[in-house]
């Protein structure tokens, strides 16, 4: 008779701990008249980390942001606090000078604008070569088309040889939503003004701007922008809020009869992120809140991260997608969106393309031609009404890679760090929410790179107060990361071995790609090290294939289940602590490997149809699995 055996493991140790009561967690708690920690740098050469918040900016020490930090000043000046006020602005909340930008010049300045009180105003921060140098420079320029006006509006900038490109609203009332490249010794060019098939609606949003290599060639630089707006007239009818991904050339100098100084080669697409339902009505994922670029050996390909949430209002959730550009340069080689039939929709253009094709490059790789002002006028033109692509940029698999619903918080910020080790590599996802928390997520790979399972290793509280997180930077040479909010700035470490407990078994259950066990506790690993005696199994996290003490370890108790192919069992197991971590692994017959069987979703991969549920330390409820 074939039979399955199923292990469970009671582990005294949860997995899950306060951060705030741990001492790894360092705060500085914020100034009483300052907020909006939101603008972070990190400088890793000098081991800085700049913040820009209301009023004020901030250089921290990496090593412990708590250690002597230096601040600088920067108010609105009190006639600009009049006017702001006057316009009916509210004096304490909006009508402070918030630092939105703050990006590397050259090797001794900083670039650096705020709103202004409604008035952006903009400045370089100077601080030396190595030298202990912090302070502001006393001229100011207009920060118009740098920062915005608004402190609500969300905008994002990159600085790159010299030039600025931002996303932002440039008006008081913040109508004019534009991507522009200001600075450097060039005319500024823009998005064409009030015309929505390029930026559409009231809710825009830039979340981030990323320079990506097309070619060996730097003449085919793009510029990428990640936003959101409001879905054009008739497309995807029902949904207000749609995430875009933009493109532009870094050599874009505009067109010379029409598109004068305007962008000659701004394309955007959809970027889908949604989860097939039951009714075969798509769950979708379509709040931008943060972009992650994984940078990988070749520059021009990242993998991209990006955090959705859900725009419903009684349908909270939040999911993580990953693109490759591999997709997203066929979508900008596709099929433009034209609009066209009785019906005026939105359909594939089917005519005749003009060349060069909008969106390439003036460079000597693809297309001979050596200034977007060369461009003949057909191309301008059809440049200037299709914008848009047709096809929206799926992610890999199809589907995003973690989806939270039925919990009372959502994702806002994401960052990500490759661990190289003992089985492989892996990405580790840094997730804060907008309740001051954040959840450490490790995704390992079943059977293909495309089936991705994720496993929460950690899930801590980084602020005093439930806050939403706004900025979050991940240091590799410190191994910290450092998060931002309204309330403060906070700094954690990347792994924290010693609370996966005492025991080899302990440790190789948490799955922790940074941990491992060093023959006497749980401790971080080095790939580097060549100790034979570390045990680690991230892919399959099974202690009994490493850890050769376990049966005689006394916080861990193992106990095998027999049952039989295709029926139901009751799986109980009582362990001897309330706080007891219960786990249960599957082994199918000619099959040394043992399966974790773990949440819900990856159950019909091992084939057993219970879920585990455990709150508060109390123990799970075992409803009757069938085995398959
Ligand atoms: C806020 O308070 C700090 C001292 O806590 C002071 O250095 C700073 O100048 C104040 N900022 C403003 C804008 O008044
Ligand atoms: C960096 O830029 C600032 C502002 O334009 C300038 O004063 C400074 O000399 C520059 N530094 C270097 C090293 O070029
Ligand atoms: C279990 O079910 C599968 C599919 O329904 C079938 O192919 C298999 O023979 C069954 N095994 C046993 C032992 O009945």
């Amino acid at each position: 008779m074939l039979h399955h055996v199923v292990h469970c493991f009671s582990l005294l140790t949860p997995l899950f701990l306060t951060m705030l009561e741990s001492s790894n967690l360092v705060t500085f708690n914020g100034l009483a008249n300052s907020s909006s920690y939101d603008a972070f740098l990190l400088d890793e050469e000098r081991g800085r980390l700049l913040v820009g918040a209301e009023d004020h900016i901030f250089s921290f020490d990496l090593v412990n942001i708590n250690r002597e930090h230096k601040q600088i000043a920067w108010p609105a000046t009190p006639s600009k606090r009049d006017e702001c006020k006057w316009a009916g602005k509210d004096l304490g909340k909006e009508c402070s000078n918030f630092i939105r930008v703050l990006q590397p010049f050259n090797q001794t300045h900083l670039y650096i604008c705020g709103t202004g009180a409604f008035h952006p105003i903009c400045s370089f921060l100077e601080m030396g070569k190595r030298e202990n140098i912090f302070r502001l420079a006393s001229h100011f320029e207009n920060g118009r088309g740098k920062s915005p006006y608004d402190p609500k509006m969300l905008s994002a900038s990159l600085l790159i040889d010299g030039e600025l490109y931002s996303g932002t609203s440039a008006d008081f009332m913040g109508r004019d939503f534009a991507i522009f490249r200001t600075l450097g010794d060039h005319h500024p060019i823009r998005t064409e003004q009030h015309d929505s098939r390029w930026l559409n609606g009231k809710k825009r949003k830039f979340i981030g701007v990323h320079l990506i290599p097309e070619s060996d060639n730097p003449e085919d630089d793009k510029i990428f922008l990640f936003f959101k707006e409001n879905a054009m007239d008739g497309e995807h009818t029902g949904k207000a809020t749609i995430a875009r991904i933009g493109q532009l050339c870094k050599n874009d100098m505009g067109g010379h009869r029409s598109l004068v100084n305007k962008w000659t080669t701004f394309l955007k697409a959809r970027l889908m992120c949604s989860v097939p339902g039951v009714n075969g009505i798509d769950t979708h994922f379509d709040e931008l809140q943060d972009v992650f670029l994984m940078s990988s050996k070749d520059p021009k390909n990242p993998v991209i991260y990006a955090v959705f949430t859900t725009s419903s209002n009684i349908f909270k959730g939040s999911a993580v997608c990953m693109y490759n550009m591999a997709d997203i340069r066929r979508v900008f080689l596709g099929p433009y969106a034209h609009r066209d039939g009785p019906n005026y929709q939105w359909v594939p253009f089917q005519g005749r393309v003009p060349y060069p094709r909008p969106g390439t490059c003036p460079s000597k790789t693809f297309g001979g031609f050596d200034s977007t002002k060369d461009l003949p006028d057909d191309v301008i033109t059809f440049a200037r009404g299709h914008p848009a692509m047709y096809n929206p940029v799926h992610p890999i698999g199809g589907r995003p890679i973690m989806v939270r619903t039925d919990v009372d918080y959502q994702f806002s910020q994401l960052v990500v760090d490759r661990v190289e080790a003992e089985d492989g590599q892996y990405d580790v996802m840094f997730i804060g929410t907008d309740v001051g928390t954040v959840l450490k997520v490790v995704t390992i790979p079943r059977e293909s790179w495309h089936d991705l399972e994720e496993v929460v290793l950690e899930e801590m509280t980084v602020f005093r107060e439930p806050t939403p997180i706004t900025a979050m930077e991940l240091s590799t040479k410190q191994q910290q990361l450092y998060l931002g909010s309204g309330l403060g700035v906070s700094q954690m470490s990347l792994h924290r071995c010693e609370v996966y407990g005492k025991a080899c078994a302990e440790c190789c259950l948490a799955r922790d790609p940074y941990c491992a066990w060093d023959g006497s506790e749980c401790s971080r690993y080095f790939p580097t090290a060549k100790r034979r005696t570390r045990r680690q199994d991230i892919r399959n996290g099974d202690p009994l294939s490493q850890c050769s003490d376990l049966q005689h370890h006394g916080s861990v108790e193992d106990r095998g289940v027999y049952g039989v192919e295709n029926s139901s069992m009751f799986l109980e197991c009582s362990p001897k602590s309330q706080r007891a971590l219960i786990y249960w692994q599957q082994q199918k017959p000619n099959d040394d490997r043992k399966h974790e069987v773990r949440t819900a979703r990856t159950l019909p991969r091992v084939g057993l149809s219970s879920s585990r549920e455990w709150k508060n330390g109390q123990l799970p409820l075992w409803p009757s699995a069938s085995l398959t």
